[in-house]
């Protein structure tokens, strides 16, 4: 039984949350969503919210569940049984991030295997704080973003749409 975490802040999820959720599925039997939980970043959702969206947004979608967790990611994983983390990887500049954190947890917790999966082209260039960016102005979002989250991103920023 593979057991995999997709962890992140989701704040909020987009595009291409989305399609790494939707591959990384079909390759483990079972995909937890892990909502960061971090007291000390100023979130734009709470996380209550956050998991709200992704639920709405994986309610379909086989052997996916929502969770959120504090503190270290590789506790967490041990308490929920996981084995593997999912990232993904856009271009050239997540990837020292990446292989320091992906180290760090398998050093910590040897069991622990990081898997990456290269980002669909056709949202290499998204992240969460682009699209907080182009909210926060008022900027067109629907390419970033499931539409049923549009209205509720701008209500952050008191914009109405
Ligand atoms: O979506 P993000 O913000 O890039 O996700 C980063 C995340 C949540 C995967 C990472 O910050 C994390 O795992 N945080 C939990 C704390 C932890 O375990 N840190 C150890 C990293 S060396």
């Amino acid at each position: 039984m593979k057991k995999a975490i997709y962890p992140g802040s989701f704040d909020p999820v987009t595009f291409g949350h989305l399609d790494m959720i939707v591959r990384s599925a079909k390759i483990v039997d079972e995909l937890v969503v892990g909502v960061l939980n971090n007291s000390a970043k100023n979130s734009l959702f709470s996380v209550q919210e956050r998991v709200n969206m992704l639920e709405e947004l994986t309610k379909d979608i086989p052997h996916v569940k929502v969770d959120s967790f504090d503190g270290l990611l590789v506790d967490y994983m041990r308490e929920c049984g996981a084995t593997i983390i999912v990232r993904g990887l856009r271009a050239v500049t997540d990837f020292e991030y990446e292989l320091q954190i992906a180290q760090t947890n398998h050093v910590e917790y040897p069991e622990v295997e990081t898997i990456f999966l290269t980002t669909n082209l056709k949202y290499s260039y998204l992240s969460s704080s682009v699209v907080r960016e182009f909210a926060a102005y008022g900027g067109d979002i629907s390419k970033f973003v499931p539409a049923q989250f549009i209205d509720r991103i701008y209500a952050k920023y008191n914009i109405k749409k």
